[in-house]
């Protein structure tokens, strides 16, 4: 009779309860002879971070929970209600930073370890020099998933065995090459090791006995090829977070690459603006997209001519002018641009300045709003923006160099493209010092 492939995954019966200061790797040495299981070449031992944590006394007092959360967090992915969703300094991605009041004294909590891979090297030295073998270790904690209800076990901390064993370029057995498949072999083995430790039975350590292949003679990258860093994830933030991130990293940028702009993507930000508010249920936004650099151009010369036009007026010296002029070159660098339009269609005629006056600025905050939602769209989609006030001050020559219907009134203009650098960084602003509470 033949049979397919196999392994098994014992528990490991007769570990104590660990305590601070405890050699983990020699309880485990004690358990394995004293339960006959003992330790074959190959072994993976997959081990509670538990346990090492009793050992490396990695308990706080419950009142200390948050601050401990604090200090084991690099980077807050979500919050919901009082539950915070970290990354932890080890790159771990998890609820409350992995600090938990499951499996210690009420009253208390307990941290991850404070170096899973370590843990894991060193319990699996000491084992190999106890046993004249080769072992593996894992070092397990419980992790929720962002698209699947429920818990399984993972690995923190792995020793002697490739975390991730990367197929890609092998073929299957239609012969098609395998282009993504990275199989998480510490993780699939965590979850094996939960079915026969169990939290509730005090058995925090199971052996893993069959799979002696994937056990590696160096102690290998540990934990990290598991870990996907913040650059790489396509859902770093929680939904409300990343919703709240795009406004924030809305910022004016005014130097470009030369890279084209995705015309697409713009017409994506202008579905975004036109969901603005505005008064009277009107819609009084228009964008005018300039994809031609011809006639970026001539709408270029032809304000510069009317503002310089302007200046003279004024009796600013040449240098001045010249001065002032050059301040308008960010729009000359900018691959793409866009020209919002104010159209007051369906405002309300008042007879006294004071309510027409009222009644233009609804449709002005109204389009500063829709201009807003570009940008902060265009940021969604990796665009930098400037919006620049220029067409506001000659909104004839824009309207005539566009072929723009006299009731469209030019409210700036709107630089966009990928920018050159990063923006310089922005303080953060108290809102406390915007508000006035009545
Ligand atoms: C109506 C309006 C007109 C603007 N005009 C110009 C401009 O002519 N030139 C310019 O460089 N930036 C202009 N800006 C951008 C502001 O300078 C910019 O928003 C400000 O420096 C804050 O930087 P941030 O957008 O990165 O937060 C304008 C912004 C608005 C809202």
């Amino acid at each position: 009779m033949t049979t397919g492939a196999k392994y098994e995954v014992l528990g490991l019966p007769g570990m104590p309860e660990v305590r601070r200061g405890d050699d983990v790797a020699a309880l485990i040495g004690d358990a394995l002879d004293s339960s006959g299981i003992g330790a074959e070449a190959g072994d993976i031992l997959v081990v509670t971070s538990k346990i090492i944590s009793k050992a490396e006394g990695r308990i706080v007092v419950a009142a200390d929970r948050e601050a401990a959360i604090d200090a084991e967090t690099v980077r807050l992915v979500a919050r919901r209600g009082p539950t915070r969703i970290v990354q932890t300094r080890h790159g771990f991605v998890m609820a409350a930073a992995g600090v938990d009041a499951s499996n210690t004294e009420p009253g208390t909590v307990l941290l991850l370890p404070e170096d899973p891979d370590a843990s894991a090297r060193s319990i699996a030295a000491s084992l190999a020099t106890r046993y004249g073998v080769p072992i593996g270790v894992i070092v397990s904690d419980t992790f929720g998933r962002p698209w699947r209800e429920g818990q399984t076990d993972v690995a923190v901390g792995v020793a002697h065995l490739d975390a991730l064993v990367d197929m890609r370029g092998s073929r299957d057995s239609f012969g098609n090459e395998l282009q993504v498949t990275a199989a998480a072999v510490a993780d699939e083995l965590a979850a094996a090791a939960e079915m026969v430790k169990g939290k509730a039975d005090g058995v925090p350590v199971a052996v893993v006995r069959g799979l002696g292949h994937l056990v590696t003679p160096g102690a290998g990258a540990g934990v990290g090829p598991l870990i996907r860093d913040a650059e790489n994830d396509m859902f770093a933030l929680g939904t409300s977070e990343a919703m709240r991130e795009a406004v924030f990293r809305r910022r004016t940028v005014r130097s470009f690459t030369s890279e084209p702009v995705d015309g697409a993507a713009v017409r994506r930000a202008v579905a975004a603006a036109v969901t603005a508010p505005a008064p009277h249920h009107t819609t009084p936004w228009r964008f005018v997209l300039l994809e031609s650099e011809a006639v970026r151009k001539a709408l270029l010369d032809a304000m510069a001519e009317a503002w310089e036009a302007d200046l003279v007026g004024d009796r600013f010296s040449p240098e001045s002018i010249t001065k002032r002029l050059r301040r308008g070159e960010v729009l000359r660098r900018a691959p793409y641009l866009v020209v919002p339009c104010l159209v007051a269609d369906g405002a309300h005629a008042y007879p006294d300045a004071r309510r027409a006056g009222a009644e233009r600025e609804m449709f002005v905050v109204s389009t500063g709003a829709a201009v807003q939602n570009l940008l902060v769209a265009l940021a969604t989609e990796g665009l930098g923006s400037a919006w620049v006030s220029s067409t506001m001050f000659c909104r004839d020559v824009v309207r005539q160099v566009l072929d723009l219907p006299e009731e469209w009134d030019p409210m700036g203009v709107v630089a966009v493209g990928k920018a050159a650098e990063a923006p310089a960084s922005r303080p953060p602003r108290d809102p406390d010092a915007f508000i006035a509470v009545r």
